[in-house]
């Protein structure tokens, strides 16, 4: 009979998926602060990028008070996430449209993240793991942060401006609120790539 796991051999598991997903984000946030019009919205992107060095690095130091080694296993789920932000970004959106996607794909990573965290957190707990599960939360809290962040952005003129930008008479040519753009805007003159 196989030998069964135990809730300490799915902590590990989902550590190492975390650890995996971080770096994933690693790679993807840049790509996201790149794509971004909005001044404010490419700054979040790029100081989430910080936050995840840090994070990476705290994964590791909670591998280390579990004297284990610290390695990732491929994260399929934050990898799908990060696929459909790349969909988007290969749209021909307006800019503003395309800040307010950045946001929403931004956000699904978030709430990937919070979920998983959580559960570690909880686990941790559970199992005595004080010392990781402080570290953990430390994450949460930061993910939380930036979700809200970027929920910020959006109800502070980014969705409101794709709205105008879309429907200029159904919103009374409202101004929104403005978000200072980079100059010039880079995709008023690229072509689509598709
Ligand atoms: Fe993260």
């Amino acid at each position: 009979m196989a030998e069964s796991g135990t809730l300490h051999d799915a902590f590990l598991d989902e550590l190492r998926d975390a650890y995996d997903a971080e770096k994933q984000l690693l790679k993807a946030l840049p790509k996201m602060a790149k794509a971004a019009s909005a001044e404010e919205l490419r700054a979040a992107f790029e100081a989430h990028l910080e936050e995840t060095k840090v994070q990476v690095d705290r994964l590791e130091q909670v591998f280390a008070s579990l004297e284990e080694k610290a390695r990732g296993k491929h994260c399929d789920g934050i990898a799908g996430i990060i696929e459909e932000g790349k969909s988007v970004m290969e749209e021909s959106f307006d800019d503003a449209t395309m800040d307010a996607c950045l946001i929403a794909s931004g956000q699904r990573a978030e709430h990937y993240e919070m979920a998983a965290y959580g559960t570690l957190i909880a686990w941790a707990r559970t199992m005595g793991h004080t010392q990781a599960a402080r570290l953990l939360q430390q994450t949460l809290d930061e993910e939380k942060a930036a979700d809200e962040k970027l929920s910020g952005l959006a109800d502070d003129g980014i969705n409101q401006e794709a709205a105008v930008a879309n429907h200029p008479s159904e919103n009374g040519g409202e101004t929104p609120r403005a978000v200072s753009k980079k100059a010039p805007s880079k995709r008023a003159t690229k072509p689509a790539r598709r």
